[in-house]
């Protein structure tokens, strides 16, 4: 059963405000192929170090790979109960892509094909060399950002998520056959919530501010 596509395109400061974490779902609300792809188009507008953008996604619906990932993600109800996981990988090497990447940007027009060489030259002499660890963490930072943008998306058009960090990620890659080129970042649960998420609070902003010094 597939319900209706909710027509919900929340302004900006509603889609912030209203996000939460939810972990109740309502299991018996589908959402489609066409609308989880819309919400991944609107997440990977994320920008990303040189624009290589390391995310990759395993979009998880199939129940019975809901219940094995179930005791991988430590028992999170909302695995089995959202109507999708969706799983944010990030690929350490993703700059064998620059090619293809820029090579896109110069048939779009947005970019001249000097620039291309430029960036695909500039591209080759850095990530190589850097190191797998530092890809890694190039791959975390890019991969936070998409997902944030993925669970904002998600919101605008009605939906909820949770992010989760709690899951097992040797028996998460090996679930899935991921290879070492891979890390996961995290799995985040999007559906329809069944009850109201619980509010959350921050610390003042000027707990977490300061301005033109760091206070340690
Ligand atoms: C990287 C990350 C990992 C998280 N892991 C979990 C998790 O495994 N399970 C869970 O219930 N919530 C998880 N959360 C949700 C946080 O608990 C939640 O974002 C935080 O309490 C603030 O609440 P809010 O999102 O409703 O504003 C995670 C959030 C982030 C950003």
């Amino acid at each position: 059963m597939t319900n209706t596509v909710l027509q919900v395109e929340k302004d900006f400061n509603a889609v912030i405000r209203e996000r939460h974490s939810v972990r109740k779902y309502d299991p018996s609300w589908k959402i489609s192929q066409e609308e989880i792809n819309e919400i991944l188009s609107d997440a990977i507008l994320a920008p990303s170090s040189s624009n290589l953008q390391p995310w990759r996604f395993i979009v998880i619906q199939d129940q019975s790979l809901k219940e094995q990932l179930l005791p991988i993600a430590n028992n999170q109800q909302q695995i089995i109960d959202a109507s999708a996981v969706i799983a944010v990988i990030g690929d350490l090497d993703a700059y064998e892509n620059v090619e293809k990447i820029h090579g896109i940007a110069v048939d779009a027009g947005v970019m001249t094909p000097e620039i291309k060489d430029m960036m695909v030259t500039n591209t080759m002499k850095v990530y190589p060399n850097v190191g797998a660890e530092k890809r890694k963490e190039i791959a975390l930072v890019d991969g936070g950002l998409v997902s944030m943008q993925l669970m904002l998306a998600a919101k605008a058009k009605g939906y909820d998520t949770v992010a989760m960090g709690g899951y097992n990620a040797v028996q998460f890659k090996e679930l899935f056959n991921i290879s070492e080129r891979y890390t996961t970042v995290m799995l985040i649960a999007l559906g329809k919530a069944a009850t109201e998420a619980r509010p959350s609070v921050r610390l003042p902003l000027e707990d977490v501010t300061s301005w033109n010094e760091f206070k340690n």
